[in-house]
């Protein structure tokens, strides 16, 4: 029998581990991956570069109707298309992350976003990572993991992975913009950064990515089993 394909939310602070581990429980389930945050960096990106303010809500509803937001799977890895514009890299420093926690405030942007999210989940067999999967995006997800870690291991994962980029950087700065980041996801009025009551709690901090991608894969088949259960 094929195996029934799940919707999985993957919630959670910045730096919590959500895309690497996502990207291997996606792997191993031969599902789809999606980055939902990045989407918010490319129209950040896009409206950095168009010199739109995060509160010029008529300039970003035009701006998000003229973008077109793709992933592509290139040699191993998923590339970030911006119309036909290759931003894998472009969106990741320090000044679009500030700009996506600000943008990601918007009322267009966030409805037109969840929009292309809810459209690019419809096919199943997906793992989406947020702040608002499980509790807006797909509320009946089949599986929500809230995935957390101590602020200081989130810090240094960010401060990590921008040095191992070349980039030059602060930790302690790089801790408070952590902190500074994760106060305005969780404290915006529009779909703030929340466990959803149904979300699996995972705490990362000082465990592997094999051992936390080993609890997920666990809980999703205990999950895909009970789901195939007939009852009648
Ligand atoms: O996951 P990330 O750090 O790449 O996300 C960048 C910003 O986008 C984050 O600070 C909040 C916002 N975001 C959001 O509001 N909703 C999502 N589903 C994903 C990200």
């Amino acid at each position: 029998m094929e195996k029934k394909r799940l919707i999985i939310a993957i919630d959670g602070p910045s730096g919590a581990g959500k895309s690497t581990v996502g990207r291997a429980l996606a792997k191993r389930l031969g599902y789809l991956y999606m980055d939902t945050g990045a989407m918010y960096r490319a129209v950040s990106l896009k409206a950095e570069e168009k010199g739109i303010e995060p509160w010029d809500e008529p300039a970003l509803s035009r701006l998000v109707s003229s973008i077109h937001i793709a992933f592509v799977a290139r040699d191993e890895e998923t590339r970030i298309l911006c119309n036909g514009e290759d931003i894998t890299e472009a969106i990741r420093s320090p000044e679009i992350s500030r700009l996506a926690s600000d943008i990601s405030k918007s009322r267009v942007v966030r409805k037109a976003l969840v929009g292309m999210q809810k459209e690019m989940g419809k096919k199943k067999g997906v793992i989406l990572d947020g702040r608002d999967i499980g509790t807006v995006v797909f509320p009946d997800a089949d599986v929500k993991f809230y995935l957390d870690a101590d602020p200081e291991e989130r810090g240094r994962r960010r401060y990590r992975e921008l040095f191992e980029k070349g980039m030059e950087v602060d930790f302690k700065k790089t801790l408070q913009e952590v902190i500074e980041r994760d106060r305005n996801d969780m404290n915006r009025s529009l779909s703030p950064l929340k466990r959803a009551h149904d979300a699996v709690l995972i705490d990362s901090t000082n465990r592997s990515v094999e051992e936390v991608v080993e609890e997920m894969y666990r809980v999703v088949v205990e999950k895909r089993r009970w789901s195939e259960v007939d009852y009648r």
